[in-house]
């Protein structure tokens, strides 16, 4: 069995729906931000703040590469590991790509409640969104599978996830 790689922005879903996937196919989850955190014992706003988004996205690719080795897993990346190509071909390996989408107004709303992603920790976080979005759209294309998650449960998303990913296997 193939992996299940779950990529798309922040506050798409990504970690409740790996969760279900796990749920109903009985496959363990990794979660990529949660292997960068148990591996430099910081939490993600601090290596952001300490070391800068370049260096997040160095330990970023070097985790992904660890994680990508596995088979039979579901794996939960953070919303900019699509932005590399080197991640992208690792994912895809033993792997079928999944994007979750959301509109603008989805994501502010799932992700305003925390203060964890330092992308969004901006005075306008609405905007900085839509910015983002639009910058990484033709990255997230890149996915094998492209999911709109608006008005969708977690499990409906992870029912049409396994669907979808029939042709892959
Ligand atoms: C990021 C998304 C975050 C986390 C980091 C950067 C991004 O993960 O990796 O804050 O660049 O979109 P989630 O998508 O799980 O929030």
């Amino acid at each position: 069995m193939q992996n299940i790689v779950l990529t798309g922005f922040m506050g798409t879903g990504k970690t409740v729906v790996a969760r279900e996937l796990a749920r109903l196919l009985g496959m363990k989850v990794i979660d990529v931000d949660t292997e960068i955190e148990k591996s430099t014992q910081m939490s993600i706003n601090e290596i952001f703040r300490q070391f800068g988004e370049p260096r997040f996205r160095e330990i970023e690719t070097e985790i992904i590469k660890q994680v990508t080795a596995n088979k039979n897993v579901i794996i939960s990346t953070g919303g900019g590991a699509a932005l590399k190509q080197e991640n992208i071909d690792a994912m895809r390996k033993n792997g079928v790509i999944v994007c979750l989408t959301a509109t603008p107004e989805t994501i502010l709303e799932r992700t305003r409640s925390n203060s964890d992603r330092p992308l969004l920790l901006v005075e306008n976080p609405l905007e900085r969104i839509k910015e983002l979005l639009q910058f990484r759209k033709p990255f997230y294309e890149k996915a094998d599978i492209i999911i709109d998650t608006e008005r969708k449960t977690p499990l409906q998303i992870a029912e049409e996830i396994i669907e979808r990913r029939k042709g892959y296997n």
